[in-house]
């Protein structure tokens, strides 16, 4: 019996990227079909009809999950109980992230059966400057006894949810107590945008390469011919960090960038996943 999954994913620096991979790795050798769509590559509504079950990652920022993710669950088409599982990098504060989640898709008509989430290092680079560097390294091979379990009950709820008819569902609570839940509720992409401040190119050093145009999940940027920001900027720093140039500063020069991990962009798992 085998299922064909489909996992939506967005990571502006490599995090989520790398747990995508390692999720899809793991439910591959439980025998599922495994597809991944980053939504910064391939920004069509993801076709979902043809899935068994759909998995939907992304970094929290702003203490919710990120806003290119959540604008791609809006235009998704209603469905009627299909399953899906979620996931989120944070480095310290997850706060609400994973019921926004699990609300959103649950008014698209989703059954969410799997929850969780994963340590990553601080990618955005005002914390760093201030020294508040949590979870150096990860996520890394720490991380991968809870992924197993995490693919295990993904492959589970969807056994159930095949044999059954309906699997178990995953509830997913609202954290009253945290304030930065509420918090959450209010935040706008433009806020993250406005934080972010003016985005600068260095065209001394600008090779023209197109990674941060090509990885830009909210298609912010234009290369004419140097990197040029729009209005759609959702304020993720990913630009920022994955320059391999270091061309792109805002109030903090390029050396406060998180090293990201451009290679783990691609959540492929044919593409090399070591830590
Ligand atoms: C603008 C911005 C805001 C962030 N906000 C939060 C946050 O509210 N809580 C948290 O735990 N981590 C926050 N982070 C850290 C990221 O969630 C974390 O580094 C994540 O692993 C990045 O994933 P990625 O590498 O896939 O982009 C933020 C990062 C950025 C750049
Ligand atoms: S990633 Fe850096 S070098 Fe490449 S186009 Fe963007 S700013 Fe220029
Ligand atoms: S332009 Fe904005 S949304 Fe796009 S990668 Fe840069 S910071 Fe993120």
């Amino acid at each position: 019996m085998s299922y064909r999954i489909l996992i939506c994913y967005h990571t502006a620096s490599g995090n989520t990227g790398w747990v995508t991979g390692q999720i899809a790795r793991q439910l591959g050798e439980l025998g599922a079909e495994v597809f991944m769509q980053n939504i910064a590559c391939q920004q069509d509504a993801p076709a979902v009809d043809t899935f068994d079950a759909v998995g939907f990652g992304c970094p929290v920022m702003g203490f919710r999950p990120t806003f290119a993710m959540t604008d791609v669950i809006e235009k998704l088409p209603v469905q009627h109980g299909k399953p899906a599982f979620i996931f989120v990098s944070y480095a310290a504060v997850c706060a609400s992230s994973l019921w926004m989640l699990a609300a959103m898709l649950s008014r698209k008509g989703y059954r969410v059966i799997a929850a969780e989430r994963f340590r990553g290092e601080l990618s955005w680079p005002v914390a760093r400057l201030t020294g508040i560097i949590a979870s150096k390294g990860r996520p890394d091979e720490r991380d991968l006894s809870k992924i197993t379990t995490f693919s295990r009950n993904i492959y589970a709820g969807l056994k159930s949810h095949r044999e059954q008819g309906s699997g178990t569902f995953r509830r997913v609570p609202f954290a009253f107590f945290n304030p930065l839940s509420y918090m959450a509720l209010l935040n706008k992409a433009a806020y993250l945008r406005f934080i972010m401040g003016k985005k600068r190119v260095d065209q001394s050093r600008c090779t023209r390469c197109g990674l941060c145009q090509k990885q830009c999940a909210a298609s912010a940027i234009s290369l004419n011919p140097y990197p040029q920001f729009n209005e759609s900027c959702i304020g993720c720093w990913g630009c920022y960090n994955i320059c391999p140039e270091k061309a792109i500063s805002t109030f903090l020069g390029p050396r406060w960038g998180y090293a990201a991990r451009a290679h783990y962009l691609d959540a492929s798992p044919a593409h090399e996943q070591k830590p």
